[in-house]
């Protein structure tokens, strides 16, 4: 369901902007086996890409990107800080990046997420994504490559 999502307490989003990326950086390091680049971040300030800060007490502790093309949202990254986690914080993201998406006029937000991903797979489908199809040797891992489930979630 992406509208009517409630708040987790303490904790609010705004947009995420340039002089946030230290922290987001920190963040990704924290939680990803292949962190992104500060290169690749910087490329995603574009005027179709929507970027949203998750904030506690004025310090970032996760953030969403979401990439639009024609009417299809892409959520390209989401991370929560691991000291700020398993208290909702993911999913309170995730439905702000699909309530703001509906507003943006998309009809359905599509993502990947690594085979062994079970935590963020569980959020997904818990919030009514399915699996639509498998990209073979989509991520690097630590000894070859790792395949992703892609998910989609359409809007009705
Ligand atoms: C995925 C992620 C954003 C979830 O954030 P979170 O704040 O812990 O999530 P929530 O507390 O809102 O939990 C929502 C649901 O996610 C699932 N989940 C989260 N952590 C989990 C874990 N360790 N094991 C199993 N399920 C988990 C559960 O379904 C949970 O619902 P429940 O609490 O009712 O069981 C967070 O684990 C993260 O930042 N991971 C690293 C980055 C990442 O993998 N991003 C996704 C890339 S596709």
């Amino acid at each position: 369901m992406v509208s009517g999502y409630q708040a987790v307490s303490g904790l609010t989003i705004r947009s995420l902007e340039r002089e946030d990326l230290p922290a987001v950086l920190e963040i990704e390091r924290l939680s990803h086996s292949h962190p992104w680049s500060e290169a690749v971040f910087l490329d995603c300030f574009r005027s179709n890409y929507r970027l949203w800060a998750l904030v506690r007490e004025d310090v970032l502790v996760g953030f969403a990107i979401v990439s639009h093309l024609h009417d299809e949202a892409h959520l390209l990254n989401i991370c929560v800080h691991p000291d700020v986690r398993r208290c909702g914080a993911g999913r309170y993201l995730l439905r702000h990046t699909l309530a703001q998406a509906l507003r943006d006029d998309a009809v359905c937000m599509i993502l990947e997420v690594r085979e062994s991903n079970d935590p963020a797979a569980s959020l997904y489908l818990s919030e009514g994504f399915e699996e639509i199809g498998r990209r073979p040797d989509y991520y690097p891992a630590g000894q070859g490559r790792e395949a992703a489930r892609v998910l989609a979630l359409t809007f009705s």
